[in-house]
């Protein structure tokens, strides 16, 4: 399980300016807000003085998701949209005093959706950093190569575990690593230093009937609540060490985000209280 700050235990469970700003001066939404890590912000700008007056959020994500969306909405406001166009994700996870390595692709979201609020009040498209087309490397996660790029040169990662960290690509079928890697040694040799390829060690720290219930209880506590919201349902199958063959039921049979729903929601959140190695398969009739 994750060792969590205190501050982003606090702000979890009771976290800061949720809800939405009606009729806002400034939208930014990052990812899917049907299926997977999602944000929405919406500012109150006043116009002036560029001044952030309000922020408020709305997210579907885990623990680190919730926190770091809050500490983004209490850190920009007061400021001017100047100011606040100078935030980084490393400000987000250092006002919480830190965040688990897996979860800082939590404050790069935070990060993502001030940018797009920002480009959005501004009326400008979101900033572009790297000249041509952007590439899709991580299919599961639709991460693509400007992202990873940003996030080894802003958090200088070295290893392809620590950009699935940040950006979550490499983070499901694994597919993409090489290519992870590819991005990593080509940034890095422009920079004069060497990437070391880390591969990641699966950690089996409970026992199997231990690992079983708590795979269980999660389930029930943290992901079929969502999924029956929806009309949804998810059941489990099988497990075998460190894999969990599950079956869904209801509308999530046949939904076309069936892959993201089980690798952002179910295995994300198994990975989150349970046992980070886990991984989820579906088994389908
Ligand atoms: S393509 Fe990146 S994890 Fe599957």
């Amino acid at each position: 399980m994750w060792d969590y700050s205190d501050k982003v235990k606090e702000f979890f469970k009771n976290p800061h300016n949720t809800g939405v700003i009606e009729n806002p001066d400034a939208v930014g939404e990052v990812g899917s807000i049907i299926c997977g890590d999602a944000l929405r912000l919406t500012l109150r700008i006043e116009k002036s003085t560029g001044i952030i007056k309000d922020a408020k959020f709305q997210t579907f994500g885990c623990a680190s998701a919730i926190a770091s969306s809050s500490a983004l909405t209490e850190i920009i406001k007061g400021m001017t949209i100047e100011q606040a166009s100078r935030v980084t994700n490393k400000d987000i996870a250092d006002y919480l005093g830190g965040l688990p390595e897996e979860k800082m692709h939590c404050s790069v979201m935070g990060m993502e959706a001030l940018e797009a609020a920002i480009s959005n009040y501004r009326g400008t498209p979101a900033k572009k950093e790297m000249v041509g087309e952007e590439k899709i490397i991580c299919k599961c996660f639709s991460v693509t190569d400007k992202k990873i790029i940003r996030a080894i040169k802003e958090n200088n990662l070295h290893t392809v575990e620590e950009v699935t960290n940040y950006t979550k690509a490499g983070g499901g079928c694994g597919k993409c690593k090489p290519e992870i890697e590819k991005l990593l040694n080509e940034f890095w040799k422009k920079e004069g230093s060497k990437a070391v390829y880390k591969k990641e060690l699966p950690k089996f720290k409970l026992t199997n009937l231990q690992r079983i219930a708590a795979i269980q209880e999660t389930i029930d506590r943290e992901i079929r609540p969502s999924l029956k919201a929806d009309g949804g349902n998810i059941e489990v199958v099988d497990i075998d060490r460190n894999k969990v063959y599950v079956k869904l039921l209801g509308t999530c049979l046949g939904c076309p985000a069936t892959g993201v729903t089980l690798k952002v929601l179910v295995e994300s959140k198994l990975r989150e209280f349970v046992d980070e190695s886990i991984v989820v398969e579906e088994v389908k009739e």
